[in-house]
């Protein structure tokens, strides 16, 4: 694929992404005009049915091109770029085009805006930002210095690179510009009880944050929160699935087993049996992401034993576990709960609130999110908490 047949893969992707109804109309020629494939490294991994596939520009251009339109993320740097790392983690990447879409879609912009992205990657999103409203207008936050080298380069190759990349965290205020913008877009997950409260004092009255939100627990979405006139908090609703990589300072590094539970399992745990499927939560990400905003300090572990698998339990302040059996085709399940908390009658009271309720999907789901620190998920209105309902 030479770079003129290259136009035509953005248009093809742009055509897809138009017809499944995900790029607005105003952002078409964005996506239209800036070249993907100059935000890709010579060397990236595309995830091919769940793989991570190495597309190397020396040995094969063709595939590595082809690979720059599809609706597919590309990862673009490993472990924090740390070579010895093996490859465990992703830690930078080019987002999937969908995403990307509908989250610049959430965003509104109208010409004249200031946006602040936090999270640069590889500088693609901030592209199209700039191409949409000038590159003056927006200013992205990269905490990775090698990757804000490598943005700076991207943008500037794509002629775009009067965009302001600076190096830091995101969620600081002492990184950038002061004053507000018109709209502040992360690419970065926090988790819902810890979304940094200082997006709310760098946006406008009036103006709107689109970020994706995660939960310890599992299941991720994305929030579009306006700022309120007094612009000491920022409140609305999810808009559907996210799955991001977490910004860095929170990612979650669990405790061993052995800290829970130090002599052999079940240990002093209570015995009893669930009618509930662990292996149910497992395959809804909504429902993980209602459970965990219900329960913002637990987690899961799965240990598949041949056909069974044992669904582990665990909070952040290793008070407390619980174990479950999944076996298949039995309608109940052995538990284990030890420590000071239930921690399973906690997750099945909050599934059960979630189906009672109608299994609701992200956009009933809400977040205010207040200076002073507070970060609160609802259900259809700010006047009922959902970790409260699901209690
Ligand atoms: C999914 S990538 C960004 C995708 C990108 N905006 C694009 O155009 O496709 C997420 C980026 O967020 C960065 N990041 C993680 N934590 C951050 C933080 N606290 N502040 C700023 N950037 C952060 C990572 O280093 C990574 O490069």
């Amino acid at each position: 694929m030479s770079g003129d047949v290259a136009v035509g893969a953005r248009v093809a992707l742009a055509d897809r992404l138009a017809s499944e109804g995900v790029l607005d109309a105003g952002w078409r020629s964005a996506f239209e005009a800036v070249p993907r494939h100059l935000f890709l490294p010579s060397v990236y991994w595309e995830f091919v049915d769940g793989v991570a596939v190495r597309r190397d520009q020396d040995a094969d251009p063709e595939g590595w091109l082809a690979g720059a339109y599809r609706d597919t993320a590309a990862i673009t740097q490993w472990d924090d770029g740390d070579e010895a790392g093996g490859q465990q983690d992703f830690t930078s990447s080019l987002s999937m085009p969908t995403m990307v879409a509908r989250m610049l879609g959430d965003l509104d912009v109208e010409d004249g805006h200031r946006v602040r992205e936090v999270g640069t990657g590889p500088g693609f999103n901030a592209a199209l930002l700039a191409h949409r409203l000038g590159a003056v207008r927006v200013v992205s936050v990269e905490i990775d210095e090698a990757v804000v080298g490598l943005a700076r380069g991207n943008l500037a190759a794509a002629g775009l690179g009067g965009v302001e990349v600076l190096v830091g965290d995101g969620a600081d205020p002492a990184v950038g510009p002061g004053g507000r913008a018109d709209r502040l877009i992360a690419t970065c997950s926090s988790l819902v009880t810890d979304l940094p409260v200082t997006w709310v004092g760098q946006t406008v009255p009036g103006g709107v944050i689109v970020a994706p939100t995660a939960t310890l627990f599992g299941g991720g979405a994305t929030a579009r929160l306006q700022v309120a006139d007094d612009g000491r908090s920022a409140a609305g609703r999810f808009t559907g699935a996210a799955d991001f990589m977490r910004m860095r300072q929170q990612r979650y590094q669990a405790p061993p087993v052995d800290a829970y539970l130090p002599g052999d399992w079940p240990g002093d745990a209570e015995a009893s049996v669930t009618d509930l499927d662990p292996e149910s939560i497992g395959g809804s990400w909504l429902a993980q992401f209602a459970i965990g905003a219900a329960l913002p300090n637990v987690y899961y572990r799965r240990a598949p034993y041949g056909d069974m698998v044992t669904w582990w339990f665990f909070d952040t302040a290793v008070t407390s576990w619980a174990t479950v059996d999944s076996v298949p085709d039995r309608s109940e399940f052995e538990v284990r709960q030890s420590g000071p908390r239930r921690l399973w009658d906690e997750i099945h009271t909050a599934w059960t609130t979630w189906e009672k309720a109608g299994r609701p999907g992200y956009e009933r789901f809400g977040l205010t999110v207040t200076t002073t620190g507070t970060r609160t998920v609802w259900l259809d209105d700010p006047g009922h908490p959902w970790h409260l309902l699901a209690h």
